[in-house]
C-alpha cells in the first residue's frame, strides 16, 4: 500500500530527528535534516506550501502547542521539550505523525506531560475498530488526560487522511462517547492529542502559525496515522 510507505517515511524521519536532538542545535537544522531524508526516500514534504506553510516540519518548543516554524534563531536548550510534526506525501498518498522529545534532562513535570500525552494517544488508538463513534476516541483521550491533571486542546483536532492531508472526519481529542460519525473499516485516521500542563486555552502568535498555550504552560503532542480494521486499528507511522 502506498500510504504505508508514506507513513513509514514519516516514522523514520521522526526517529532520525530524535537522534539529532540535543542542546545547542536549531530547529532549522532539524527541518533541513527532515527534508533531505524525506526526499532521499522518494517522498515530498506534505506541509511545505500547505496553506503557505514555509517548512517541512513543525517544531513547537515548550509552551508552543503546534505549527512552530523552524528557525535558525531557535536554539534548543537543556530542559526544553520539542514537539516535531512530520507530514509526507508519497505517490499521491499522505502520512502524518508527531512526537515530543525532551532536550537533555527535563523536569519531572515535563516528563510526566510527555508520558501522559503518549499514553493518551495509545488509549485512543486501542479503542478503535469498525463501528465505534468518533466521540468514543475523544472521550477516552480527554478522560485519561484530565485524570492526570492536564488538559486537552480543543481548537485543533485529528483528521481523516489519505489522498489529501486532511479528510473527513475530524477527530477531536475531547468529546462524548456515542456521538459523532461512525468509524468504518478501511478508514485511515490521524489521531493527534495535544495536551497542556495548564489550561486548555490556546492563542495564535502574530506570525500567523505558531499556536501557544494561553497561560504559557508546557504542551506536548503525539500523532499516529492508523488504519481501522474490523476488530482493531494498526499504526502505520511505525518503523
Ligand atoms: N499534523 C498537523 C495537521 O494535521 C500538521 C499540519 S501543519 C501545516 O494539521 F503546516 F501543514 F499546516
Ligand atoms: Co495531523
Amino acid at each position: 500500500m502506498l500510504i504505508s510507505t508514506a507513513c513509514k517515511i514519516v516514522a523514520e524521519t521522526l526517529f532520525k530527528i530524535g537522534e539529532h536532538i540535543k542542546p545547542g542545535i536549531t530547529t532549522l537544522y532539524l527541518d533541513r535534516l527532515a527534508e533531505r531524508y524525506i526526499r532521499e526516500r522518494g517522498g515530498i514534504p506534505a506541509f511545505k506550501g500547505y496553506k503557505g506553510y514555509p517548512a517541512t516540519i513543525c517544531a513547537s518548543v515548550n509552551e508552543e502547542v503546534v505549527h512552530g516554524i523552524p528557525s535558525r534563531r531557535r536554539i534548543l536548550r537543556e530542559g526544553d521539550i520539542i514537539s516535531v510534526d512530520v507530514g509526507v506525501q508519497y505517490r499521491g498518498y499522505y502520512g502524518d505523525g508527531a512526537w515530543t522529545f525532551g532536550v537533555g534532562k527535563v523536569s519531572d513535570e515535563a516528563k510526566k506531560l510527555i508520558e501522559v500525552t503518549k499514553a493518551s494517544l495509545e488509549l485512543g488508538i486501542r479503542c478503535l475498530k469498525a463501528g465505534v463513534r468518533i466521540g468514543d476516541i475523544g472521550e477516552v483521550i480527554q478522560e485519561y488526560v484530565e485524570s492526570q491533571g492536564f488538559s486537552v486542546v480543543r481548537d485543533y483536532a485529528g483528521h481523516g487522511i489519505g489522498k489529501a492531508l486532511h479528510e473527513f472526519p475530524q477527530v477531536p481529542n475531547f468529546g462524548r462517547r456515542g456521538t459523532g460519525p461512525v468509524v468504518e473499516e478501511g478508514m485511515v485516521l490521524a489521531i493527534e492529542p495535544m495536551v497542556n500542563a495548564g489550561g486548555y486555552e490556546v492563542e495564535l502568535l502574530p506570525d500567523g502559525w505558531t499556536v501557544v498555550t494561553k497561560d504559557r504552560s508546557l504542551s506536548a503532542h503525539f500523532e499516529h496515522t492508523v488504519l481501522v480494521r474490523r476488530e482493531d486499528a494498526v499504526i502505520l507511522t511505525q518503523i
